[in-house]
């Protein structure tokens, strides 16, 4: 197979697209298809600070790799739960961001770690209370959530950049369709807006591209990032969905794309228009955080929390 732009040998073939591009113009046409989605989706401008959360793995480097080269003000955070699990994987994905960053002279980042900062690692925050029975994926959520908010206000970013691809939204958005949350339907976008002081405005500039898109784009131009999967992750019912979906794909390809790009059009044309939800929210007694709860939010309550009977 051809590089459809300089005709020598292709090292990646997108059936999708019907596209397949050389080493050279491979990441050219992902760097250029990025910068797309950032101005069609109106996600930041050149001004704005972005703050990109990395995980180790390969999307969010990829991301913050992307969006370093088209001149963003990126700089990245990583959460450190705390996971170890006989694995070391918190501290390898830490070691993958710090490299990252270690060899980019402008690539700058905060580490939130958890245990050090409220005690407890987050399977011990799981262990102990009700939420974390069964799997600490629910508390992870929650803990990620505050620390992005938290650190977009303190750190006077204007916007929070995550490194989700078509397959994490296709996969999502399966999911809820299955179980009919409208709600949530209706709240899936590329960019979620602010929803208040201390809520901080949400991109996606990888929902367009395929995981194996942004894996091959971090092979190729050489990011370092951690290939396995979160030990909790195992058996999780986002990974089942993945496949479904993936072997719909093969079938089909262009399933995934036509999928969520549907759910894109449906927003544009209004459909959900009727379902969001306006919630109201107030600011948490100790962290001044908007939330839902009145008194305290679900993340300051977890470590109030006694230990579950
Ligand atoms: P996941 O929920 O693991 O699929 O990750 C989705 C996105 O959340 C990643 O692409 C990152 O942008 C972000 N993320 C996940 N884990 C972390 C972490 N430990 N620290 C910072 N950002 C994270
Ligand atoms: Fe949060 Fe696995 S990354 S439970
Ligand atoms: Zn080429
Ligand atoms: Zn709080």
């Amino acid at each position: 197979m051809k590089c459809r732009k300089c005709g020598r040998p292709a090292v990646f073939n997108m059936r999708q697209h019907k596209l397949a591009l050389c080493q050279v113009h491979y990441p050219e046409w992902f760097v250029a298809q990025t910068a797309r989605a950032i101005e069609k989706y109106h996600m930041f401008t050149p001004d704005d600070r972005v703050l990109v959360a990395v995980s180790g793995g390969k999307d969010s480097l990829a991301l913050w790799d992307v969006l370093l080269q088209l001149g963003y003000r990126a700089d990245g955070l990583y959460i450190d739960l705390g996971i170890d699990d006989g694995v070391g994987y918190s501290a390898a994905s830490r070691a993958k961001v710090e490299q990252f960053a270690a060899a980019r002279a402008n690539a700058h980042f905060t580490i939130v770690d958890i245990k050090a900062e409220y005690g407890e690692t987050l399977p011990e925050a799981a262990r102990r209370t009700r939420r974390g029975r069964g799997k600490p994926c629910s508390v992870c959520g929650l803990i990620k959530r505050h620390a992005m908010n938290r650190i977009t206000r303190d750190g006077g970013y204007d916007v929070l950049a995550t490194g989700h691809n078509l397959d994490d939204e296709a996969a999502v958005l399966f999911g809820n369709v299955l179980h009919w949350q409208t709600g949530y339907i209706a709240r899936q976008a590329p960019v979620l807006p602010a929803s208040g002081e201390g809520l901080a405005r949400k991109v996606k500039p990888f929902c367009r591209f395929y995981e194996r898109e942004t894996a091959a784009y971090a092979l190729i131009t050489g990011i370092d990032y951690i290939y396995d999967e979160c030990p909790y992750a195992v058996g999780a019912t986002s990974i089942r969905h993945k496949g479904i979906l993936n072997q719909m794909e093969e079938e089909a390809p262009g399933t995934k794309m036509q999928f969520y790009l549907g759910l894109l059009r449906a927003r544009k044309e209004g459909l959900f228009r009727e379902l969001a939800e306006e919630v109201e929210l107030h600011p948490c007694a100790n962290c001044g955080q908007l939330t839902s709860a009145p008194g305290l939010c679900t993340f300051c309550r977890l470590w109030r929390e006694a230990p579950a009977p």
